[in-house]
């Protein structure tokens, strides 16, 4: 069993929240598999930003889904607080990409409610909630509106708060601001630092940016091309947005952009 050291700012011994301990990834298409992952292991503490960084189709998606209980390794095993993920549950929320996550007839409030409604939650305590959480993510203005009422940026505001509204374990996000211009992107980025700073929540987080990922993250697993295997692990910085044209900053997007494109394997 291989583990990666708990990150140096942590006290040890620190149980892993989540474990992904070698394992390999496919899709069985009509006529041939398709290996996403071979044999990937890390693990993630309490409070971690933990960043999956590689270039498009080395399976960070894939490892996601595989998080979130969508699909199953074809070797190893994916643990959350020793238990091994065997299908989707509240205590791992996805954000997507897309812009259209939510719920288009229901209010900004119903549809962060709508989970915790679905978990029995009651409906004033997910009101309640979801009022609080909107709150965090500078929503308060726009508890009623609907969505086609709101910017690319307020929907994924709404489906932040709506997966962190649940209380998950871990908060997963594939790519959530790659949609979004590159002022908004700014902006959402440097939020989330904040939110994180306000809830210490745990978040997996997927971007083929290198910066995003060393201004996202504190640790930084980066991928070699398809199939993805672990490059290489790095521990970034507190750093925010202000701090992105700073030496420190450069310098590590720059060692992360050597391992990426200039030892690149070639690409199967
Ligand atoms: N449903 C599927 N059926 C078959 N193959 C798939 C499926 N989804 C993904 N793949 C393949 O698995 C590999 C990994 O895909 P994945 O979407 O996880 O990559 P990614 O790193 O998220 O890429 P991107 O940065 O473009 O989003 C790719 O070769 C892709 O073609
Ligand atoms: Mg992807």
């Amino acid at each position: 069993m291989k583990h990666m050291q708990a990150p140096a700012h942590m006290q040890a011994p620190v149980a892993p929240l989540l474990e992904v301990d070698g394992v390999t990834l496919q899709y069985k298409t009509r006529d041939h598999l398709v290996t996403a992952t071979s044999d990937v292991s890390f693990s993630i503490y309490p409070g971690d930003r933990f960043v999956l960084l590689g270039p498009s189709g080395c399976g960070k998606s894939t490892l996601l889904k595989a998080i979130a209980g969508f699909i199953r390794p074809v070797r190893g095993q994916l643990r959350l607080k020793g238990e091994v993920i065997t299908r989707p549950g509240p205590d791992r929320m996805m954000v997507f990409q897309e812009f259209d996550q939510l719920m288009p007839w229901k209010t900004v409030r119903q549809n962060v409610a709508f989970p915790l409604r679905c978990n029995g939650v009651s409906a004033d305590e997910a009101d309640a909630r979801a009022v609080e959480v909107l709150k965090k993510v500078n929503l308060s203005k726009f508890l009623d509106a609907y969505p086609h009422m709101l910017s690319g940026g307020m929907k994924q505001r709404v489906a932040i708060a709506r997966a962190m509204g649940m209380r998950p374990d871990v908060l997963l996000m594939d790519e959530p601001y790659a949609a979004l211009d590159a002022l908004t992107r700014r902006k959402m980025q440097q939020e989330l630092l904040d939110l994180w700073d306000d809830v210490r929540f745990t978040v997996v987080f997927v971007t083929h940016s290198i910066e995003e990922a060393v201004l996202v993250g504190n640790r930084i697993l980066v991928l070699s091309p398809h199939p993805g295997q672990v490059k290489a692990e790095l521990n970034s910085h507190h750093f925010d947005a202000s701090h992105q044209g700073g030496a420190e900053f450069q310098s590590l997007c720059g060692r992360i952009h050597h391992m990426l494109f200039d030892d690149a394997q070639p690409v199967h």
